[in-house]
């Protein structure tokens, strides 16, 4: 298994690229199974989880034609619909390809994703919704079974809670359905958004794009032909580079960012000294004289992001002052904690909050990562740890950052990849 030896104590210095969007990617090759046509994918990001989807895509029938960062599918091929355990295990956002198998086909099975290191994490939702157009949906066997032989029906749907996937699945499903589905309390990330100009220009019609309601006109049946997307840059990605900007007090640039996608985290981090020159698609920062302690409760977009809860604390652990940090969205995203104080950081916990008392110094150590976001935490903390942290289980990182050791060793971290022995 693959870990992350980092000696701390360098300065950054120069600029970094930020990818295509993990999160932006993934509802996107999903949507594609709306299309019997060939189309093409650009700037995704060269992470595991995008294989892992793209592989999904080929066990169904597709032909996937991939290379780092351009996809070219054809669905046309698809001769099964169901969505195996073995593949959705591996990846939660495998999901995402239930409302689309269903519109298009009219049945499907999709492995239950089961739970994860973040918490519960149900898709309750996203089944209410698919029932409320008609869909006859049964659990057996770890699978959802879902039918809706005459094709799906436009339906009234309010979420009781934002939900980023239901939203997804839902207007990829209804983009085939018979009449108008109406979505309200939807969620608006500019990852839904980006779903949702894709499914318009191919022909639907969709209004209310980045609000909290959707109306969706339906094709009937009819597959889409969608005109090439080159997917957004990744905001999780430019938010933790800003923050390892923040923790090593270094001036870097990143290149290839939408500025007004990461609003959130940038107004945080000047909250804590730092400041920012921003250009049409990119920023720099500039590291504060000290670290400000800082607020902050995650919340759906544009408020701050539960995905940069983790990076945002590793910040606060060196900051002076005591920082409150509540997570809302999901129930057990602390699991960086303990492995932050094993690098002399002092958190502590009381349900859904952490208190982050500011320390002078971490010390490295061995540490090991438990989810994608909390990965990326441990190793900002390791760049200013004194002395060599081993971050472990970095299968985590892979799944969802591209070349992260390569991109922080440019910038002029002292960070290797190592197999243990
Ligand atoms: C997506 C992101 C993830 C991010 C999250 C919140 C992808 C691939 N993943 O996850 O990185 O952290 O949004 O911004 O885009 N819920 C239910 N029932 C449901 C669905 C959700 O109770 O059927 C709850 C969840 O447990 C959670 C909240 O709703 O508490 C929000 O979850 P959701 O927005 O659905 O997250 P994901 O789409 O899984």
């Amino acid at each position: 298994m693959d870990y992350l030896e980092i000696v701390g104590g360098k300065k950054l210095s120069g600029s970094v690229t930020i990818s295509g969007a993990k999160n932006a990617a993934l509802p996107i090759i999903a949507a594609t199974i709306l299309s019997d046509k060939a189309l093409t994918l650009t700037n995704l990001p060269n992470v595991v989880d995008i294989r892992t989807l793209l592989k999904l895509l080929s066990m169904l029938g597709a032909s996937v034609d991939h290379n780092e960062t351009t996809a070219h599918i054809n669905n046309g091929f698809i001769n099964s619909t169901k969505a195996v355990y073995e593949i959705v295990s591996q990846m939660r956002a495998s999901i995402l390809v239930l409302g689309p198998l269903l519109a298009r086909f009219g049945e499907c099975e999709v492995s239950l994703p089961g739970g994860c290191a973040i918490g519960q994490r149900p898709i309750d939702l996203h089944l209410k919704a698919l029932e409320s157009m008609g869909a006859h949906i049964e659990i057996k066997g770890g699978y959802v079974r879902a039918e809706a032989k005459e094709g799906l029906k436009g339906a009234k749907i309010i979420f009781d809670k934002i939900t980023v996937g239901g939203t997804e699945n839902i207007v990829m499903a209804a983009a085939l359905a018979h009449g108008t589905t109406t979505i309200v309390n939807a969620a608006k990330e500019p990852e839904v958004v980006q779903l949702c100009e894709m499914i318009r220009d191919a022909g639907v019609k969709i209004e209310g794009i980045g609000t909290n309601e959707l109306s969706i006109e339906g094709t009937a049946g009819k597959t889409l032909a969608f005109k090439p997307v080159e997917i957004i840059p990744d905001r999780i990605e430019a938010g933790t580079y800003l923050c390892a900007g923040a923790i090593t007090y270094s001036s870097i640039t990143l290149h290839k960012v939408n500025c007004g996608h990461i609003r959130a985290t940038i107004d945080k981090l000047e909250s804590m000294g730092c400041s920012f020159d921003l250009k049409e698609d990119s920023i720099t920062i500039h590291p504060a004289s000290k670290l400000k302690p800082v607020n902050l409760i995650t919340i759906e977009y544009p408020g701050f992001p539960t995905d940069m809860q983790a990076q945002l604390m590793a910040v606060a652990v060196i900051a002076e002052g005591e920082s409150l940090i509540e997570e809302r969205l999901f129930e057990n995203r602390f699991m960086h904690v303990s492995e932050l104080n094993r690098l002399g950081a002092d958190v502590w916990l009381k349900g859904s909050t952490a208190a982050v008392k500011g320390v002078q110094k971490l010390y490295g150590a061995d540490v090991m990562a438990t989810d994608l976001r909390a990965s990326s935490a441990l190793v900002l903390a390791a760049l200013v740890a004194e002395g060599t942290t081993n971050v472990r289980r970095i299968y985590h990182l892979d799944r969802g950052y591209d070349d992260l050791e390569g991109k922080l060793s440019k910038l002029g971290a002292d960070i290797k990849r190592k197999r243990e022995a």
